[in-house]
This record gives structure tokens, C-alpha cells and sequence, in this order.
């Protein structure tokens, strides 16, 4: 079948690498893709947001399945406008990615399925909610309501902090985003991620991780999108799993169906874990970048087969085969990142490394010019390897990044240390 990649990051490299191993894949295209992504697919050069130039690629080209990879699309309903027009599509509607594009509306699913998440309230005006943020004292947590690009939480150690955060917000900082305000209870404890596809109804799980979203060494510094991550998440126990599953996911899933908007695609729960009690964070839409680059490089060609039963609603079906291993990807990122920082460096040493199955090099902000690797991003390489333990996929890692040349980057030294 000819299959179409949206994206143009790691995450869409990594898909598009797994995908592109299947022999059900026959023209895979990636729009608009990068310098690595056009090593194993077609780049094609499209709007990604615009649902009638996606659709009228896909007609021109016979596109049979569509694999959305970032939110703002989903958000914007273009799985919507390509099932409607007969176009199988890995992604959820518009209406059921509000899991992530509204906090309150998650909020409300979780109250509805009795979800365990942190007790909140919901504010439209600065006043009452910084009458709240007083009430409820620090540390506390502030959220704009809407998509605001990773930026529009503020986990407030002091009041003052809190107060800034929701006048910025209010203010108009993050847009409609911040329209309305989610303010939540600080919970304590360590962050896991946990992947499943749902068909709707039924669920698969597909693994676990932990991102490192501080920007240096040591979880110091400014948040960024994520700077490395591994799976599987050992804090994700058999038992954490296991109560995550019965007493958030299915809930959930169960629950969207239950309103008339069951939830197809993959969703990204980001938990709390205390005392080996898993507490909502916050849920997405899309696959975590760069938690999808050590995913993928677990499932390989599987991960296709298992798209495809969720998209078409087989999942009660479909089992994946597990090898016992880990991967681990560290983010080659351009200096500065994630505040201001150079476009146009040279990338070297690519070409010394022999990739495998067990070794990539998912790129992000990458383009190709005349045989050079160019750095066009704050993300740009990642550094991906697969061993049969955690510490094997490290050390391959950490052995492979040192073979690339870039003067204009930077990456941590301590990508899986919570696990090591
Ligand atoms: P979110 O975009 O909702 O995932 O929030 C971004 C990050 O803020 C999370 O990954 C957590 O590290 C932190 N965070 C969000 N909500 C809370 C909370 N209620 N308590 C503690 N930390 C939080
Ligand atoms: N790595 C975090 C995210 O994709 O949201």
C-alpha cells in the first residue's frame, strides 16, 4: 500500500524508518520530512495543516493510509476530512484530540471516569483565580487551557511565581490557548510516560519511557521538548502498568465512547508515580518526540501492522511480539536551544557510522545541501540504539554520538541516569 507520513521531526524519521520495513509498505511518501526522513521516503512538499492540499495529495497519489504524526494537525480535524473521504487514517477527530488541545476538557473526562489526577479548578478571569492561587497556596500549578506549544505550564514553587504565570496568561501570552486557565494541585512523585493505541474501544499497550525535558545535565535548566529518552520506563512496574491501565486508560477510552467520541490513534499518558500509585498528568494525542524515536526502534516493522488494526478497528486481534530489550535516543540539539539559536552549521562524521537495527540517526531540523548535512533546527539529530540491556543501548548511544562532528551542538551526558 502507499502510505503517507505527516511530520517533519524525529518522531516522523523514526516512523517513517519503521514503517518503511514492513513489506505491506509500498510508496512511502513523508510531508514536508527532512534530509533523514528523505533517505527512506519520498519527501513531498505540502501544507500539513490544510486538509484539501493533504487531501488532494492522497487522491492524486493513491494514498491508502495516513499516519498523522504531530497535534496540530489532529487538532484541526485532518483525520477527520480524510476518513470522510474514505482515506484510512491513524489519528484521532478533532473532537477526541481535545485530550490534549483542552486541559479542562481532560479534566472533565477524568471527573466523569473517576480518573485519579490532581484536584483542580477552572478560571475565565484573573481575579477569582488568583483569589484561588492564595486560597490554595504554593507550590501549585498553573495551565493555559489550549495547545501553547509545551510552553503554558508553570509549575509554580511560590505564589508570586503563580500570580506572574496566570497574569502572562491572561494577558494573552499563549493566545485563545489562554483563554481559559486550569489550575491544578502540585503532585510529588516521578514522571513515567506510557503509550497505547486504542481502536475505539480496545486498547494496546506499546511500551514505556521516560523523557528528559530539562535542558543540561542534571535536570537543570529550561524546559525544553525533550533532550533524550529510553524505554522501557522501569518505574512502570507490572503493577503501576496494570492499575494505569484499569484505572485511567480504559476508563477513558471507555468514556469518549460513552460521549460519542471514541478516541482512535495513539495516546500518550504522562503520569505521576507515588509509592506505586499512577496519577494523570496530562495526556497527548500523537506519539512523544523523542519517546517514539526509542519506541520505534523496539517495535520496528511491527509498529506498521499495529497502526494499521487500530486504524481499521481490529485491535481485539492484534498482539505484538516482544523482545526483551531497551533503546535509548540522546538529542543532538543546536546551542541555545530551546531560546534563540544558529541555523545553517555543518554537520560531519555522519557517514562514519554504520547504522543497523540496533543503531540510527533520527533526524529532526536537518536538510540536505549539496551532499552536506545542514543543521535548520533546535532539535536536530537523534541518536538512537537498541541493546539487550538498558545500559548496552546507552553505552552504543553515547559510543555513536561521539563520531558526529558539530561544532553548533549540544547534547546531555546523562541521558537515562534515573534508570542506570
Ligand atoms: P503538562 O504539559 O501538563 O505535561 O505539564 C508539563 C510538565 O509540568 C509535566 O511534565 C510535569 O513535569 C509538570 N506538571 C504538570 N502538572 C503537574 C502537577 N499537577 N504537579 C506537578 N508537576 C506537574
Ligand atoms: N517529549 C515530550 C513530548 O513529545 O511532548
Amino acid at each position: 500500500m502507499n502510505i503517507l507520513i505527516l511530520g517533519s521531526g524525529g518522531r516522523e524519521h523514526s516512523l517513517a524508518w519503521a514503517v518503511n520495513q514492513n513489506p505491506k509498505c509500498d510508496i512511502l511518501y513523508c510531508a514536508p520530512g527532512n534530509a533523514g526522513i528523505s533517505k527512506v521516503a519520498q519527501c513531498v512538499d505540502l501544507n500539513i495543516e490544510n486538509s484539501s492540499d493533504v487531501l488532494k495529495f492522497c487522491l492524486d497519489e493513491s494514498i491508502q493510509f495516513v499516519i498523522i504524526g504531530p497535534e496540530a494537525p489532529l487538532a484541526m480535524g485532518i483525520a477527520d476530512d480524510l476518513r470522510a473521504n474514505n482515506i484510512l487514517t491513524f489519528g484521532p477527530s478533532a473532537s477526541a484530540a481535545k485530550l490534549e488541545s483542552s486541559k479542562a476538557f481532560t479534566k472533565g473526562v477524568c471527573d466523569s471516569c473517576n480518573a485519579p489526577t490532581a484536584k483542580y479548578a477552572r478560571f475565565t478571569e484573573l481575579e477569582s483565580a488568583i483569589e484561588y492561587v492564595h486560597e490554595q497556596g504554593a507550590p501549585i500549578v498553573v495551565k493555559a487551557d489550549g495547545l501553547a506549544g509545551g510552553k503554558g505550564v508553570i509549575v509554580a514553587m511560590t505564589l508570586d511565581e503563580a500570580i506572574n504565570g496566570l497574569k502572562d496568561i491572561f494577558s494573552g501570552a499563549f493566545g485563545k490557548a489562554g483563554a481559559e486557565v486550569v489550575i491544578e494541585e502540585f503532585m510529588e512523585g516521578e514522571e513515567a510516560s506510557f503509550f497505547i493505541l486504542s481502536d475505539g474501544k480496545n486498547i494496546l499497550p506499546i511500551g514505556t519511557a521516560q523523557d528528559h525535558k530539562r535542558v543540561f545535565d542534571g535536570d537543570t535548566g529550561p524546559n525544553t521538548g525533550g533532550m533524550g529518552a529510553y524505554s522501557p520506563a522501569p518505574i512502570m512496574t507490572k503493577d503501576v502498568t496494570s492499575k494505569a491501565i484499569s484505572q485511567i486508560i480504559q476508563p477513558t477510552i471507555d468514556e469518549m465512547a460513552k460521549r460519542g467520541i471514541p478516541y482512535q490513534g495513539v495516546l500518550y499518558a504522562g503520569f505521576m508515580i507515588k509509592d506505586g500509585e499512577p496519577k494523570l498528568v496530562e495526556y497527548n494525542v500523537r506519539f512523544g518526540d523523542p519517546e517514539c524515536q526509542a519506541l520505534m526502534m523496539r517495535l520496528g516493522a511491527q509498529a506498521l501492522d499495529a497502526m494499521l488494526a487500530c486504524a481499521k478497528g481490529e485491535l481485539n486481534n492484534y498482539k505484538l511480539n516482544w523482545a526483551d530489550d531497551h533503546a535509548l535516543t540522546i538529542v543532538y540539539a543546536a546551542k541555545g536551544y530551546p531560546g534563540t539559536y544558529e541555523k545553517g552549521s555543518n554537520i560531519l562524521g555522519l557517514d562514519t557510522i554504520s547504522e543497523s537495527t540496533n543503531i540510527q540517526v533520527f533526524h529532526a531540523g536537518t536538510k540536505e545541501e549539496e551532499n552536506n548535512i545542514i543543521a535548520t533546527g533546535g532539535r536536530v539529530l537523534n541518536i538512537t540504539a537498541r541493546g539487550s540491556s538498558l545500559k548496552e543501548a546507552h553505552r552504543l548511544a553515547y559510543e555513536t554520538i561521539e563520531k558526529i562532528q558539530w561544532e553548533n551542538g549540544f547534547y546531555r551526558n546523562d541521558i537515562g541516569w534515573r534508570a542506570l
